[in-house]
């Protein structure tokens, strides 16, 4: 379903949003999410971590001292951004998986700086992250257009709107999200991204780096227990979506490092035998106690990985920025 909120008043509201997901529960997203609830090894799809609590839950996550990738991947954009603008002078931002849209002012800082910066293009699952960014950011920057997308990056980047004539564009995807895809969903996600480009176009993409396997799963399993309540969300949201019945408490939060795969993957685990009526799926999903649903996986990369993925996207790597330990990397990729 398309709906387009249109601006009733524009000067009110100096954005837009075209909206391309329903309240979450649309055909394609039911029998996605009712297939991996039924499958063997049980999973969900990602998407179901961000509606409206499960985004201001993934912010406090980027606060803590144990997620260390939100602040140097900050670090390395302040370090490289302003040499990526001068070199490209992108007119306009495109950024996939938008989220909060914190670290995305660095980059419209530099833009701005430069006098380039004519529009700026969030593209997130969650309408309601796009539109608390948006308001943000269209207060901030005066005279810059600010035209959201909401839709999911593995069906609706054709809905990102197209460029006027001389128009660069930068296109951000930050964050270690395309490390939440599978290697098969994570080559057509670049590809398509790659296919957009055009000469002088460039892509910035954040990566977190194979490491310290202690540290990683600190990352995502932190003192404070925030990341078990991200997790645990999931199960709400499931619930709100489709008159679940299923109690997140009953479900512990599981995080791990797998060492063969390099990533880290998120379950919840059952505390107790359930069985989750998930009456808008037509589905009763019996849990034995001890048994896990996979909800997110967290792939770590290498300089050598991520240059063969722009490689096989189609796309040369000419910047590649990690810090002193090596954690987290933030690469440009450019059509060849
Ligand atoms: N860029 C921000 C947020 C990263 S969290 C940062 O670096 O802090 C991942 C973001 O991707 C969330 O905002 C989430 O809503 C969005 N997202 C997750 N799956 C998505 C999908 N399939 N399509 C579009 N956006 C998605
Ligand atoms: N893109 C983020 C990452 O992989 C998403 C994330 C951070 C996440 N913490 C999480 C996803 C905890 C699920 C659970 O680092």
């Amino acid at each position: 379903m398309t709906t387009r909120l249109a601006n009733r008043a524009a000067q009110v509201l100096p954005w837009r949003l075209d909206c391309h997901v329903a309240a979450g529960n649309d055909r394609a997203a039911a029998d996605e999410l009712r297939r991996g609830l039924s499958a063997r090894r049980p999973w969900v799809p990602a998407r179901w971590f961000y509606d409206d609590a499960g985004c201001a839950l993934f912010v406090r996550i980027t606060a803590l001292d144990a997620y260390y990738q939100t602040r140097t991947e900050e670090a390395l954009l302040d370090a490289c951004i302003g040499d990526l603008v001068v070199s490209h002078a992108p007119t306009e931002l495109v950024e996939i998986g938008s989220g909060a849209a914190r670290k995305t002012r660095t980059i419209l800082d530099a833009m701005d700086h430069l006098g380039t910066l004519t529009r700026y293009v969030p593209f997130d699952i969650s309408p309601g992250a796009i539109a608390v960014s948006a308001t943000q950011i269209a207060a901030a920057y005066p005279g810059t257009r600010v035209h959201g997308v909401a839709g999911d990056f593995a069906h609706h980047l054709a809905r990102i709107p197209r460029r006027r004539a001389g128009d660069r564009r930068l296109v951000a995807f930050l964050g270690g999200t395309i490390g939440n895809l599978e290697p098969r969903g994570r080559r057509t996600l670049m590809r398509r991204l790659a296919r957009r480009l055009r000469p002088g176009d460039a892509l910035l993409l954040g990566t977190d780096l194979a490491h310290d396997p202690g540290v990683l799963v600190r990352a995502y399993d932190d003192p404070e227990g925030v990341t078990a309540e991200f997790n645990r969300n999931v199960i709400r949201h499931i619930n709100t979506a489709f008159a679940g019945d299923a109690d997140p408490v009953d479900f512990a939060h599981v995080a791990l490092w797998n060492a063969r795969a390099a990533r880290i993957e998120m379950h919840l685990r059952a505390l107790r035998p359930i069985e989750w009526s998930i009456a808008g799926l037509g589905i009763v999903l019996p849990i034995e106690a001890g048994a896990a649903i996979r909800t997110e996986i967290s792939c770590k990369f290498t300089r050598a990985g991520v240059e063969a993925m722009y490689a096989d996207a189609g796309l040369t790597m000419t910047g590649w920025h990690e810090d002193d330990l090596g954690r987290y990397a933030v690469s440009v990729g450019t059509p060849s």
